[in-house]
């Protein structure tokens, strides 16, 4: 079946859904990206716990991390995955695959991919994350390589599970560009970018949509918080929180 305009997928957050113009398109690849410490992983699992509550069957997919510190630190936030998993429709799974063998790469990403199928036992599953997909080509020494592997998991996900995804990746701290290996983001159908500015002593989140194919988006960077319960939450414009302190520290803003 085609899909249809309308076919979209919350991100669990009303105010992104609207930035997004009308939240995820169901069956394409997202990215959402940032520095260390953003939020990327709190992102993600927002996205998994809207699809948990609404009956959904998710996949977590953890690949630098063990899976029960990531759920221990949801915990902090008051979200509960323990009773998701054992009801079976949240399946965290710990995967470590690397393309540092760089010919093998095409063998891996179906390795990759044949592992969650087996994990989830050929389940229908309607959200996955992967996080961050940037571990997976860790160490690899030829770009080119990583860049294959990465486009063939992307493509193999979306023919093979059909699911709506959403990977994390980080950027090397103080970098330009915007993800790891500049190539994730022209794979994904839409970029979530995730950051923190200095403004006169104090650090303020930022989350602005880089991209978002097949719809209008709202590209403005708004300022958020990470709160109990609610997770991201996104306020006003950034340019509209700077102007508000008055110009001191707007001119102490980094661009
Ligand atoms: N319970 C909480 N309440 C408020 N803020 C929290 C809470 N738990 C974590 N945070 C904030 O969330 C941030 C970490 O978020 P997250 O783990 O999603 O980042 P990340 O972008 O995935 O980082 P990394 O690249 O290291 O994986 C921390 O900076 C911390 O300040
Ligand atoms: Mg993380």
């Amino acid at each position: 079946m085609a899909l249809t305009a309308d076919a979209r997928l919350s991100t669990g957050n009303p105010m992104l859904d609207r930035m997004l113009g009308g939240g995820f398109i169901k069956g394409r690849t997202y990215l959402v990206t940032g520095e260390t410490g953003v939020g990327k992983t709190i992102l993600s699992l927002q996205f998994l716990l809207n699809g948990l509550t609404s009956k959904e069957t998710c996949v977590y997919v953890t690949i630098d991390e063990r899976v029960e510190g990531v759920l221990r630190g949801a915990e902090s936030l008051g979200w509960n995955f323990w009773a998701f998993m054992e009801s079976g429709r949240f399946i965290p799974l710990e995967l470590r695959l690397y393309a540092a063998e760089a010919r093998k790469y095409g063998k891996e990403s179906r390795a990759f991919v044949d592992a969650i199928f087996n994990a989830t036992r050929g389940r229908r599953f309607s959200r996955l994350v992967l996080d961050p997909v940037s571990a997976l080509a860790q160490g690899a020494k030829d770009e080119f390589y990583v860049r294959e592997y990465l486009r063939e998991i992307i493509t193999m996900i979306e023919e093979r599970f059909g699911v709506t995804t959403l990977m994390t990746t980080d950027i090397p701290t103080g970098s330009k560009r915007m993800s790891r290996f500049m190539l994730e983001e022209f794979l994904a159908s839409g970029v979530i970018v995730l950051g923190v500015r200095q403004i006169g002593g104090r650090l303020v989140r930022t989350i602005f949509v880089r991209k978002m194919r097949w719809s209008s988006m709202d590209s403005t960077m708004y300022v958020f918080t990470i709160e109990p319960e609610r997770g991201i939450v996104i306020h006003e414009p950034f340019d509209d929180y700077v102007k508000a302190l008055g110009s001191p520290a707007a001119q102490a803003v980094e661009r």
